[in-house]
């Protein structure tokens, strides 16, 4: 009897041995991140919650990087800042200047902490001079392409974290649904699958650690949530968005991202429901930390405690305002250019309205991160990778990602141009490198063409290139329309056989895009018209963040091309695809409208009504989600499903379908899968996409391709978040084919 206690206790023992083991495993960093919490002073701890712009600590305030080192050392020293963001230079400036301020942090502070340095390197390595700086966003989702994307974020983070920049605050997952809002272009597109998808693809690809070395760049899944759907379109502006929708549209990217373990979370700075997100105890915590299980930091959006008082007027002053966002469960402030926030921080601490714990519970995940970041044991940036920065092979990469993302919208025989023909070429991007480029590229607004590389070609610098000079005739961009240009354009008109005109809108940022009319510029449609005069065929090709309207002038266009901001290869990709190097395979991630005030998603609610009430009313899109054309016609044949009923919640089925090139060119094909809802018991969306890929078909080819749907692809969220699977009929449907089956409980 004594020995079996013995052996139970020691049993025991064993057991609670192996505990602290197991929980080492499950959080490798628990124990270092204990013991260096143990020693920080309160005023250490709320340095590590705060982040400083870079602009407050440079010599001439800008986001250019020669330190001013006495307002480093009093942010380090006295107010213990932990975290900095945002500047804009050459590599081996970015490398000299975060190895300068690391060595300061990490040898001259008290507990040597190294910081973290933030960045938007949202569109490749947009903030380096010699960047490879890849397409927006909103472009590259018509790609389509998982793959793509996941080496979108290594080459991201193979040219930003061995300069020491180790937190990228990328990628927006907003899904794109309304097209005024000024970062529309920043998304992918308007479906919830796509982003979710591209998004966790991007996040995957970032957070590798860099083969052979072991740096590590955390991505920012943001901003959380409910921001892309501004009620009257404008930047911030309120949202007002069902729960229902709010589970249905926007929560999945997130969830997706949080599922691929994405580490830190930025807040959205708008309205949501009446509830200040920053401020909302029931976003931040209720909703992303306890049911969607984020543990990871969570950021403010920048200068956003003090947008509490100032534009949403939920809290008196910025001391009520920084207890509520701690209280709703933001973990850093990026403060940016003042050190308000520790100084309030403190007294909310000293005077019981925050609790010291709450205070840990935030260092501790901040100081986890940079564990996982290996910022401790090398926080120095590594001058031996610089040389990947902005490599041909990279290069080849932004080109590769335009190609495949460019739309082809409309052709009636005028692309491929043939081997003769010659062309006139204008508009306001026809030999601009920045508009191609667009915002946030080494300067928030867009940089002028002296700052890109000189080795970048504009789309005329392309087409002399590829095409030959003596075939390519450019009209300037900058003149007013008046007699003398008229004529002018017209007679050059006449020695060419097609015109190529660029239109769109140039690059803008957050509130410097808003706009009350969706209308393309006059500046811009003038041209049309006058191109479209000439009798010549016309080509447009489209750069813009958004969709700009120009429908009456559609029917009389023989080629448009949507390429949004398509990156540094943008000008190479858009030459390959007019000259048929390139089979476009570009779709149309989101709808173009019609109408200016008469904006809808692919995914709206009751497109049966127009049949229902009437069957006479004009189609509200110019162009439809998923349109986009190549150079050879795809058939889509021989649509099966392995059976005609899903049983139960866990039961899957399969459909498949025949997809073959017919035509002479070898092609990519972008398969996009969608189901809908004969009868529910909340009113669904007509339709929605729920698998989509990118396959090769090589000239001739056929291929079966296949969509396994299993019962929760049927199912929809309610308004608490809650499966619903209900007994019914669906439809599936690919390359306009459709079958029904039905789901049984
Ligand atoms: C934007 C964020 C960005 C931050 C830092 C804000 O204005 O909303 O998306 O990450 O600035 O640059």
């Amino acid at each position: 009897m004594t020995r079996l206690l013995l052996i139970s206790s020691l049993l025991l023992i064993l057991i609670a041995a192996c505990q602290p083991e197991q929980d080492k495993v499950h959080d490798p960093y628990e124990k270092d991140v204990d013991t260096l919490l143990q020693k920080m002073t309160l005023e250490e701890k709320i340095g590590q919650m705060t982040q400083i712009c870079f602009s407050t600590i440079t010599l001439d305030g800008s986001k250019s990087l020669e330190l001013n080192v006495d307002q480093f050392r009093e942010a380090i020293t006295e107010h213990h800042v932990g975290s900095f963001l945002s500047g804009s230079d050459n590599k081996s400036r970015w490398y000299t200047f975060i190895r300068d301020i690391q060595k300061i942090a990490v040898e001259e502070t008290r507990l040597g902490i190294p910081l973290i340095i933030g960045i938007d390197h949202v569109h490749g390595a947009n903030y380096v001079d010699e960047g490879t700086i890849l397409p927006h966003n909103i472009t590259v989702s018509c790609s389509f392409d998982k793959d793509l994307m996941y080496q979108a974020g290594k080459l991201t983070a193979r040219e930003t974290a061995p300069l020491g920049l180790n937190w990228n605050f990328a990628p927006v997952l907003d899904v794109g649904v309304n097209q005024y809002w000024p970062r529309f272009y920043e998304t992918f597109g308007e479906d919830p699958l796509v982003t979710a998808e591209l998004g966790e693809a991007f996040i995957r690809g970032s957070e590798t650690t860099i083969k052979d070395k072991n740096y590590k760049m955390a991505a920012c899944a943001k901003h959380f949530i409910g921001y892309s759907d501004p009620r009257y379109g404008w930047d911030r502006a309120p949202a007002w968005i069902p729960r229902q929708q709010l589970w249905e549209f926007y929560v999945p990217p997130f969830k997706k991202a949080f599922d691929a373990g994405v580490k830190t979370v930025m807040v959205n700075s708008g309205a949501l429901n009446g509830q200040a997100v920053h401020a909302s105890k029931d976003f931040l915590t209720d909703l992303l930390q306890e049911q969607l299980g984020f543990d990871g930091v969570i950021l403010t959006d920048i200068k956003d405690i003090s947008k509490l008082v100032d534009m949403h007027h939920v809290a008196k002053d910025v001391k009520e305002a920084t207890r509520m966002s701690v209280d709703a469960g933001i973990d850093m402030s990026m403060a940016c250019n003042s050190f308000e926030f520790n100084q309030i921080m403190k007294e909310l601490v000293d005077s019981g309205l925050v609790s010291e714990a709450r205070i840990d519970q935030s260092v501790r995940k901040i100081l986890k991160l940079k564990h996982q970041l290996g910022l401790f044991e090398n926080p120095y940036p590594d001058s031996s990778m610089l040389d990947q920065i902005g490599s041909d092979e990279h290069y080849a990469m932004a080109r590769e990602a335009a190609e495949s993302s460019v739309v082809l919208l409309k052709n009636q025989g005028a692309l491929p141009f043939d081997d003769e023909d010659k062309v006139l070429l204008a508009g306001f991007a026809a030999d601009s490198k920045k508009m191609l480029t667009g915002p946030w590229t080494y300067e928030w607004m867009g940089a002028e063409d002296e700052r890109h590389p000189d080795s970048m070609n504009t789309i005329y610098t392309a087409m002399t290139d590829m095409m030959g000079e003596d075939r390519v005739q450019l009209f300037p961009w900058g003149e007013s329309i008046n007699e003398e240009t008229q004529d002018r354009f017209k007679k050059m008109s006449e020695e060419v056989d097609a015109i190529v005109l660029t239109v769109g809108e140039e690059p803008y940022s957050e509130f410097n895009g808003n706009i009350s009319d969706l209308t393309m510029d006059e500046k811009h449609t003038r041209w049309i018209e006058l191109a479209i005069e000439t009798g010549k065929p016309v080509v447009l090709i489209l750069v813009e963040g958004r969709p700009r309207l120009f429908t009456k002038y559609e029917k009389d266009l023989d080629g448009v091309l949507f390429a949004g901001y398509p990156g540094m290869g943008g000008g190479d990709a858009l030459v390959s695809i007019m000259t048929g190097e390139v089979n476009p395979s570009g779709k149309l991630s989101f709808t173009y409208p019609k109408h200016v005030h008469h904006t809808l998603n692919y995914h709206h609610y009751s497109s049966e009504y127009n049949v229902y009430w009437r069957n006479d009313q004009e189609p509200y899109s110019l162009y439809d989600f998923g349109d986009g054309m190549g150079y050879a016609d795809i058939s889509y044949t021989n649509l099966k499903l392995s059976d005609s009923v899903l049983r139960g919640s866990n039961d899957s089925l399969v459909a498949s379908v025949e997809i073959k090139n017919e035509g002479a060119m070898e092609a990519d094909e972008v398969v996009l899968w969608y189901m809908s809802d004969e009868v529910a018991s909340w009113v669904r969306p007509v339709k929605m996409l729920k698998a989509f890929d990118k396959i090769s078909l090589p000239a001739g080819l056929r291929k079966k391709v296949k969509f396994t749907i299993h019962s929760s692809d049927i199912a929809f969220p309610d308004k608490e978040g809650q499966l619903l699977f209900e007994e019914g009929y669906h439809t599936v449907q690919v390359g306009g084919m459709t079958k029904k089956f039905k789901y049984t409980p």
